[in-house]
């Protein structure tokens, strides 16, 4: 869990930004690439609520548009006691840009749970099935 240390203290980090007003949920994420680099990201609602980005969305986008491609491991950071695996469409994503990494799930109080893609997401669809 060590290897975890900096991902999770970015993800929590990267929560304190959180614009959830609508929802009062704040989650923070951070995404690690194999050459070391974390980047944070949180959820940003508005007023479409349909239009809100999940915090593991915004931390791939981030990585991905400052020319980062291979990732190690990805973070979720809620202030729950039930600790919060990303949504489907952030599965998707994960899947497509980091493959089979662990999903770190941790909560303010210091709860890690690791998982891996492969097991949230055991039967996806990506470029291989085109
Ligand atoms: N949310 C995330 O950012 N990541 C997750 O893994 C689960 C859900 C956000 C979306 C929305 O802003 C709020 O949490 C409630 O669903």
């Amino acid at each position: 869990m060590s290897d975890y240390k900096a991902l999770i203290a970015v993800a929590k980090q990267a929560r304190e930004n959180a614009h959830a007003n609508f929802s009062n949920f704040k989650v923070g994420a951070a995404l690690r690439s194999t050459s070391g680099k974390i980047f944070g990201g949180c959820n940003v609602e508005n007023a479409t609520y349909g239009l809100t980005v999940c915090a593991e969305r915004i931390a791939i986008f981030k990585a991905i548009s400052e020319g980062e491609r291979r990732f190690d491991a990805i973070a979720v950071v809620t202030d729950t006691d039930a600790l919060t695996p990303p949504c489907g469409a952030c599965r998707q994503l994960i899947w497509e840009f980091c493959g089979d990494v662990p999903v770190v799930m941790a909560n303010l109080k210091g709860a890690i749970e690791v998982l891996r893609m492969r097991e949230l997401f055991p039967k996806p669809f990506d470029s291989s099935n085109l």
